[in-house]
C-alpha cells in the first residue's frame, strides 16, 4: 500500500471544518440558479479565480458571499451530503461540523431550516456511510454577545446527545482580532448550563493572551487553530499537562497567509512539546484541500514519520466528543 492510501484508511475524526467551508463552486453556481440568486461570477473558473486570500477577513468576505445560495432546507442538506461523501473517501469515521448560524438568520433564512437539513444530511450519512456526525453551533465573534445569545436560544430546541446528528458544542468564528473570547462569556455560560460543550477559534490571528482567555474564561475543551499560542511557553506548557487537544488546518495557514511555508505550522512542534495536535480541513472548498491533502501536505511537508502520522489521526479520534467505547472501537 502507497502512503497516500496507507494515510486515506487510517480511521480519522474531522473535528475542525466549517459546512458553509465546503461549499463547492460547482455548487454555488447550480443553487444560485436554481434560487435565482445573483452572484457576481458567470462560471465556476471565474470564482475559483476569486479565491485570492490575504488574510483572515479577504477570506471571510468571500465565504459569506458564497454561502447567499444556500436558501432552503433541501440547499443545507445538499451541501452537507456532498461534504460527507467526500469526507467518507478520505477515512473520517467521525465528524464535529461547524455551522454559522447567523451568517444565515441576517439573510432572511430560517434557522429551522439550516439546522433540519443539516440533519437531514447527518442522519443519511451516519445510515448509510456509517459515519458518527454531530454540529457545533459557532457565534459569529464579529457580532455583539447579545445577538449570539438570542440564536442560541433559538438553537437550543435542536440540541442533541453525541451521535444523534443534532447540536452539541458551542464555538467561536468570523473576524478575531479585537473579538476576545471573554466578549462571549454569558453566552457560553448559557451554552454550558444547557448542556452544549465549549470549544473556540482562538490564537489564529489574535494572540496568545485570546488562548488564555479561551481557556480560563470560557473553559474551552479544544482550541481551534491555536497558532499563536506557540508563541507563549507557559501556555504550550499548560496546554500539554491539561490534555488540551488543538485543531490545525495546515492549507488554511498557508492560503491566508499566516505562514509562508508549510514547515512553519507548528504541528511537529506540538507534537514535540505532547500537545494532542489534531489535523483538519477548515474550509476545504476555499482553501485547496479536504482532511486527506492536509495529511499529505504535513506529511510531505514536515518530514514526518509514518508513526507520527498515525498519532495524529489517533489524537483525532481521542480529541472528539466520542464516548470512550465508542472511541476504542474506532482506534
Ligand atoms: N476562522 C474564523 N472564522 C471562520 C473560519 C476560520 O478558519 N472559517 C469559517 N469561518
Ligand atoms: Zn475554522
Amino acid at each position: 500500500m502507497g502512503i497516500v492510501d496507507f494515510l486515506r484508511v487510517m480511521p480519522k475524526a474531522e473535528l475542525h471544518v466549517h459546512i458553509e467551508g465546503t461549499l463547492e463552486p460547482e455548487m454555488i453556481m447550480s443553487k444560485a440558479e436554481e434560487n435565482g440568486v445573483k452572484i457576481p461570477y458567470r462560471s465556476v473558473g471565474g470564482i475559483r479565480n476569486a479565491y485570492r486570500f490575504n488574510d483572515l477577513q479577504s477570506f471571510l468576505n468571500i465565504y459569506y458571499s458564497g454561502m447567499s445560495v444556500l436558501v432552503d432546507r433541501d440547499d443545507f442538506r445538499d451541501l452537507a451530503l456532498a461534504y460527507f461523501k467526500r469526507a467518507h473517501q478520505d477515512g473520517v469515521r467521525r465528524a464535529e461540523v461547524f455551522f454559522d448560524p447567523q451568517a444565515h438568520l441576517r439573510r432572511g433564512v430560517n434557522l429551522s431550516d439550516v439546522i433540519l437539513g443539516l440533519h437531514d444530511a447527518a442522519a443519511w450519512a451516519m445510515e448509510n456511510l456509517r459515519m458518527s456526525i454531530d454540529y457545533i453551533m459557532c457565534l459569529l465573534r464579529d457580532l455583539p454577545e447579545d445577538d449570539g445569545i438570542s440564536v442560541l436560544q433559538e438553537a437550543l430546541k435542536y440540541r442533541g446527545g453525541v451521535g444523534d446528528g443534532w447540536i452539541i458544542g458551542i464555538c467561536l468564528d468570523s473576524k478575531e482580532y479585537g473579538n476576545p473570547p471573554s466578549k462571549f462569556r454569558n453566552a457560553y455560560r448559557i451554552a454550558v448550563d444547557n448542556g452544549l460543550i465549549p470549544v473556540a477559534h482562538a490564537g489564529e490571528e489574535a494572540p496568545a493572551e485570546y488562548v488564555w482567555e479561551a481557556i480560563n474564561v470560557l473553559n474551552a475543551r479544544r482550541i481551534d487553530h491555536g497558532y499563536h499560542a506557540f508563541e507563549d511557553e507557559s501556555l504550550i506548557k499548560l496546554i500539554a499537562e491539561k490534555g488540551i487537544p488543538v485543531n490545525m488546518c495546515p492549507l488554511t495557514t498557508l492560503r491566508i497567509k499566516y505562514f509562508n511555508s508549510i514547515l512553519d505550522v507548528p504541528v511537529k512542534r506540538a507534537l514535540d512539546a505532547g500537545i494532542a495536535v489534531t489535523i483538519n480541513s477548515d474550509d476545504p472548498a476555499y482553501f485547496g484541500g479536504y482532511i486527506l491533502d492536509n495529511y499529505i501536505a504535513v506529511y510531505e511537508g514536515q518530514g514526518l514519520r509514518l508513526i507520527d502520522m498515525v498519532k495524529l489521526a489517533e489524537n483525532s479520534i481521542r480529541a472528539s466528543f466520542l464516548k470512550d467505547s465508542d472511541k476504542d472501537r474506532l482506534l
